[in-house]
């Protein structure tokens, strides 16, 4: 797939990993002249739909993965997901390559050990009691020492893939088990982490530009089985709340450095506000600033990137989404009712157009905007709830 040449002078950017989030990036890109390149491990991916040219690799095999950045020479390696061999993005950085926001924060960030210590450990960070453990037996210890509830992550995975709540000892078993389907590590590592009963939870996205460190109003959102279900903007906060929301995440961005757009996941509780985990790239509950802000997470993002200032963020109404999931796995399908989600007031759809569904994978989500976030809610769930998957 090759698009038209761009002039020699443009800057080119490498996406690694082309899901809906990179597909907004890089049409956010474009807009300011840049030349793209979408990378992932399977064909026809939703940001290469859009980029000027796309490479089919697999991102957590070293030698692929240097070998398509030597080739192409990006100005920028701009990584989109966390399963990527970040070992050598680390090694292309102190050999010039500049990775976003920094080779050592997609590093660090990659799997769940390296962010929660550096959190918790180096920055004193309030997080989730936590513990680390390599087999079973381990893991019955561990959850011995944290207690019951607790959650169960396998060290890598995302989209709350073999995750699991163990509510006494005797269901420690089936959450190894759990956790050693889903994660991707080829170690078998889980975290156990203290269950927060918390009262809601948000994503702070944080911005570092060359103008400084801004924040974007808090995103609520609702997760199900570890993955999201639909958010909103803004979320009710104290100042208090928002002071502590704020300062965690000035902290834990300030710690990763670079330029870029961080979401950072934040639990609010009756006593305090807690630290969850950051992505050092746009959000998959930030899209909602696609109808609520004047610039996306997308174009904030870009805009940082590429060095350009960010003078302010404006939350220009109330907004929401709700996300469309497949229920199966198939390559054949159609999504109908468009017409009847769009009759929706103030409401837009975005349809990622992967090449086939997979149960639980996110298809399309519906946005709307409204006076209040209630009523927002409200228009993107029954937007949502006209699109169908069809697989006939
Ligand atoms: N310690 C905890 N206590 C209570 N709920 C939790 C805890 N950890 C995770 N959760 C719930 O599970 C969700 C997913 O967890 P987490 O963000 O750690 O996983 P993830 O797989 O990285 O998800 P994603 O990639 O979608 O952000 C959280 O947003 C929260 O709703
Ligand atoms: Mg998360």
């Amino acid at each position: 797939m090759y698009g038209a040449p761009l002039s020699h002078k443009s800057k080119k950017i490498m996406l690694l990993g082309s899901g809906e989030l990179g597909k907004e990036v890089i049409i956010e890109a474009q807009r300011l002249g840049i030349e793209t390149i979408a990378v992932d491990r399977y064909a026809n991916a939703p940001a290469m739909q859009v980029a000027h040219r796309s490479h089919v690799i697999d991102m957590l095999d070293s030698e692929q993965l240097r070998a398509i950045i030597e080739q192409e020479r990006p100005d920028l390696i701009v990584p989109e997901i966390e399963a990527i061999a970040t070992s050598v993005l680390v090694e292309l950085e102190t050999e010039g390559y500049r990775v976003i926001p920094t080779a050592t924060a997609s590093r660090l960030t990659m799997d769940r050990e390296g962010i929660r210590r550096l959190a918790a450990e180096t920055l004193g960070l309030r997080t989730a009691k936590f513990e680390f453990a390599n087999s079973l037996e381990e893991l019955h210890a561990a959850v011995a020492k944290i207690g019951t509830p607790c959650v169960i992550k396998p060290i890598m995975s995302s989209s709350g893939k073999g995750q699991s709540v163990c509510r006494t000892p005797e269901g420690v078993e089936a959450s190894w088990n759990i956790a050693m389907e889903g994660g991707r590590a080829k170690k078998a590592r889980v975290i156990v982490e203290e269950f927060i009963h918390f009262e809601s939870e948000i994503t702070l996205l944080t911005v570092r530009s060359i103008s400084g460190t801004t924040y974007c109003e808090p995103i609520g959102h609702i997760q199900k089985d570890g993955d999201y279900i639909e958010s909103w903007q803004p979320h009710t906060m104290s100042e208090q709340q928002i002071m502590d929301a704020q300062h965690m995440a000035k902290t834990i961005t300030d710690a990763l450095g670079g330029l870029g757009l961080y979401g950072v996941e934040l639990f609010l509780t009756a006593d305090g506000v807690y630290f969850s985990e950051v992505s050092p790239r746009p959000h998959d509950t930030g899209m909602v600033t696609m109808a609520t802000q004047d610039l996306s997470e997308f174009a904030l993002h870009a805009r940082a990137i590429l060095g350009f200032p960010i003078t302010g963020v404006r939350l220009l109404t109330p907004g929401a989404s709700y996300t469309l999931k497949a229920d199966r796995e198939q390559v054949e399908y159609t999504i109908s009712g468009i017409e009847e989600a769009l009759s929706v007031p103030n409401t837009q759809v975005r349809v990622f157009g992967k090449p086939e569904t997979k149960v639980g994978r996110r298809m399309a989500v519906a946005l709307s905007s409204a006076e209040t976030v209630e009523e927002a809610r409200s228009l993107a769930k029954q937007a949502a709830g006209k699109l169908t998957l069809n697989f006939d």
